[in-house]
Parts: structure tokens; C-alpha cells; sequence
């Protein structure tokens, strides 16, 4: 009988596309195979993000098309995972929805088993374990060069805007020792780049080993190139963490911390632990301590009681910091949040009148902090083409580089480019010459 086969779509964070890495390597092992292609499938499963209103809506319209195919192929099992799925639950898998399984973000070990049950009908397991890290899974990657590693799972920080502590259970962390095991495995398959992913990797921690000790480890003991990680949450960053970027050579100066908002009643409002001042303090210790340090935010605009004044403190903060880059939304209400209690007062006009306020003043910003670049020499990790066929890569500060004499470079390749134009998104360059080509 010929293996039956699995299309994943992911929606959603790096942790929900490090998700699908662990749930294709638990398929594998049950003897699925793999296909990019949904309609020659026999299992189609939807990854899912339930972090603001419009991920949902993308993904109920993403159902609906699927479910056609069904008219071909009858047999075609439709599955929504991850945290759409632990929202929603039986919601999803209404009369004529289509949808035969659910499943939560802690229910993936048994996915071959739900798989079974669902060929007669439906199965639903969103049974959150506050022990499972996925522990002994060699996640199935298909980049060659770039790696996520998964080092905790959940969240207890409870921000009131957000549904991922509801969605994804409480903090736990992978044991130290099989995280480094991995990062060796994947430096000696020739991985140059690991992204150490969490929620918020500073509260990490297996018995004596914090955060910043786990960094030193993965520098001393492995051989990987690159290491960055995501998210940090300014009020668990330490002093301890930012020295170990310093004094190691494969930790990237960059460094991603949400602001969310420049005002400290609306920060307070968003139970974030921190007022704007502590955050700016934060930034200057970071800025004395790693030299050459890019810092990326998230910022949500429009929260509720967010005033024009509130607002403006937003984009002073944005102004004086100099962000390299940020993610910029519209708040979007949550249902059993804490925020969902205030009311949504400012209207959606407003929200999106913020919003491009907003976007275009960081526009600035990038373009010239790039711009302050060119000239100069950046170590450039080339990571592949895009669909014009120029070669692309990263800086250790995590922005992107156009390679434009490319011809002998490929992927995993890192070398020495100069610098030599920018836009607000991205820094064009030369190489100039090979600093590590295997
Ligand atoms: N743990 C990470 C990722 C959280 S989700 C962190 O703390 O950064 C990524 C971003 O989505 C958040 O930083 C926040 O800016 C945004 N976000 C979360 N909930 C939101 C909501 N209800 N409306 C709008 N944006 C939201
Ligand atoms: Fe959500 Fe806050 Fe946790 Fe990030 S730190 S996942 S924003 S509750
Ligand atoms: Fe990630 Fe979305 Fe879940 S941001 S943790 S996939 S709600």
C-alpha cells in the first residue's frame, strides 16, 4: 500500500513553524509522507494562529477553499492544529465545516492515533500538558542552513492583550543538555544559523542553567556559526545575558524586545511590568554593553484607552530609540483576555490612521539607519535567491543584504560584503571576499 500523504500549511510565529518541524518528524515516523502539493493529499493539516483577529479569518477562509477538495476525493482527512485549534475547539468542526480533526499545540505525540479515529468521523484532543516539550523528536527541517530550536514552550507572563498564555499553557523549558546535543547535531550537518525560540527566552531555565548560562554553553561546546533567539521580554532581560552576547563569537548582535507601547500608563495597562523609562534604561545598557548592537520591537496601536497624547509617547519613544526595525499592529480584542473586559474605544479609523503614522515614521528611521551602513564591511550569511535570481543574505544583525557580483556564492556560504547602497528594507552589497566557504 503506498504511504498516505501530508500537506501542512503554518500560520502564525516561528514557534508554530518549529510546530510543524515536530508534528511532520511525528508523521514520518508513523509512515506518512510529505507533499507540497494539497491536492494530491490525504491529509490536510492547517497549523494555526489565533494572535489576532485576522490570522483566524485568513485561516476560515483558507477552510473553506480546502473543503472543496473533498468533493474529489472523499477519503481527504482537513485538520486544524496549534492555537486556533486550542481556541475554537468543537466550533470548528461544525455540520459542513468540513474539519475531521483538532488538535491543540501539546497533542501532536498524538496525532498518528487522532489521525486513525477521524477516518471514521471526527477526532478532538486539545489536552494541554504542562510537562511536554517534545522531548527525544528530531524535528523534520527542510532549510539547510537556518535552524529554529524550540527551548521553551508557553507562557505565565499573561500580557492583557494576548491569548497565548491561555492558548499554549505555562513556562516549561527543554533540558540543557538535549538542546546542546541538537545544536551540535545540526553544526556538524553543515547548519550554520540556530534561532533559540521561546516565548520569552530569558525566563529560561533547567535546574541551575539560566538563559545567559545555556548561551555560553551553546557557544563553548558547539561549533554552530550563528545563534540568535526570540522573544525576550524586557522585564526578564539580564546583564548576565547581554555580557554572554558580548563575549561570544556566535551570539548576533541583535536583539528583538517589544516595546508595545512608549506610555507607561497604557504599558501598565497592558500588565506588561515595565514603564517606559525602565525600557529606555534597558536599551542604553544594551547599546553600552554589546557594541553594534541592532534592536528590533513590536508595537500594537490602537489599545484600548490609548489617547493621541498616549500615542505620541509611542512615537517619541520610537524616535529616540532608533529601532533597526519593527513589527507595528492594530490591537485586535481577544476573547478571554483581560483587555477584552476594556472597551475598544478607538475607532478603527483611528487605529489604522495611527498605524501609518506610525509605519512611516520607522520607514525613516530604517532607511537611514541603513543608510549610515553603506560604506561599511558586514560578515553576510547567504541564505539563497529570490525570484529575480539576485542572491540574498543576512548581516549578524539580522538585516537582509542583496548580493550583487553573486556568482560563485551559495547558500550557507558566509563571507565579508561591502556595503554598498541601502533602501529602508534592505542593505545592497558586494562580496568582497570569502571569509568561510566549505
Ligand atoms: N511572546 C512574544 C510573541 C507574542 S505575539 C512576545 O512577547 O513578543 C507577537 C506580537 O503580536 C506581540 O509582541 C504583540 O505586539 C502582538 N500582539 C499580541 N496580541 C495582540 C493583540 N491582541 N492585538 C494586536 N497585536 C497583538
Ligand atoms: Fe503574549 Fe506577553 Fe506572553 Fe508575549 S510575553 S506571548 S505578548 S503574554
Ligand atoms: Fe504563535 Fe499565534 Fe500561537 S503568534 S503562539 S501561533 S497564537
Amino acid at each position: 500500500m503506498r504511504r498516505k500523504r501530508v500537506y501542512i500549511e503554518t500560520y502564525g510565529c516561528q514557534m508554530n513553524k518549529a510546530d510543524s518541524e515536530i508534528i511532520k518528524a511525528v508523521l514520518s515516523a508513523s509512515g506518512y509522507s510529505m507533499t507540497a502539493v494539497p491536492e494530491r493529499a490525504d491529509v490536510i493539516l492547517l497549523n494555526t494562529c489565533s494572535v489576532r483577529e485576522h490570522a483566524e479569518q485568513r485561516v476560515l477562509g483558507r477552510i473553506s477553499q480546502l473543503r472543496q477538495l473533498k468533493l474529489e476525493n472523499p477519503g481527504l482527512i482537513l485538520g486544524v492544529v496549534g492555537c486556533m485549534a486550542q481556541k475554537m475547539g468543537k466550533e470548528l468542526i461544525g455540520e459542513g465545516s468540513g474539519v475531521n480533526l483538532i488538535a491543540g499545540p501539546d497533542s501532536y505525540r498524538r496525532l498518528p492515533g487522532l489521525l486513525e479515529t477521524s477516518n471514521n468521523g471526527s477526532s478532538i484532543d486539545l489536552g494541554l500538558d504542562p510537562e511536554e516539550v517534545y522531548s527525544g523528536i528530531n524535528p523534520r527541517r527542510e532549510d539547510k542552513v537556518k535552524a529554529w530550536v524550540p527551548i521553551m514552550r508557553g507562557c505565565d507572563k499573561f500580557c492583557s492583550y494576548c491569548v497565548v498564555p491561555y492558548l499554549r499553557g505555562r513556562e516549561r523549558s527543554r533540558p540543557a543538555d538535549e538542546i546542546l546535543e541538537e545544536v551540535k547535531a545540526l553544526a556538524e550537518q553543515g547548519h550554520k544559523e540556530v534561532t533559540l525560540l521561546g516565548q520569552n527566552v530569558n525566563s529560561y531555565k533547567d535546574g541551575a542553567t539560566d538563559f545567559a548560562d545555556l548561551l555560553r554553553s551553546i557557544d563553548e561546546t558547539t561549533c554552530i556559526q550563528r545563534v540568535r533567539f526570540l522573544t525576550s521580554h524586557p522585564k526578564d532581560m539580564s546583564q548576565k545575558v547581554l555580557h554572554a552576547i558580548n563575549e561570544s563569537k556566535s551570539l548576533c548582535e541583535h536583539i528583538h524586545l517589544p516595546l508595545q507601547s512608549g506610555s507607561s500608563r497604557i504599558l501598565a495597562r497592558m500588565n506588561r511590568g515595565y514603564n517606559k523609562e525602565q525600557y529606555l534604561q534597558l536599551i542604553r545598557l544594551i547599546r553600552e554593553i554589546i557594541r553594534g548592537v541592532s534592536i528590533s520591537t513590536d508595537i500594537i496601536v490602537g489599545f484600548p484607552g490609548e489617547t493621541e497624547e498616549d500615542f505620541q509617547e509611542t512615537l517619541d519613544v520610537v524616535k529616540e530609540v532608533g529601532f533597526d526595525s519593527a513589527f507595528t499592529y492594530k490591537y485586535s480584542p481577544r476573547k478571554g483576555t483581560r483587555a477584552y473586559e476594556f472597551e475598544d474605544d478607538v475607532p478603527p479609523e483611528e487605529k489604522q490612521e495611527r498605524l501609518e503614522r506610525l509605519i512611516c515614521l520607522q520607514r525613516k528611521i530604517s532607511a537611514s539607519k541603513n543608510q549610515s551602513l553603506v560604506g561599511s564591511r558586514q560578515e553576510v550569511l547567504i541564505e539563497g535567491r529570490n525570484r529575480k535570481g539576485t542572491t540574498l543574505g543576512r548581516t549578524r544583525t539580522d538585516k537582509p543584504v542583496a548580493l550583487q557580483n553573486d556568482s560563485e556564492l551559495t547558500p550557507g556560504d558566509i563571507v565579508e560584503v561591502e556595503i554598498i547602497g541601502s533602501t529602508s528594507a534592505t542593505l545592497i552589497g558586494c562580496a568582497t571576499s570569502p571569509l568561510n566557504h566549505p
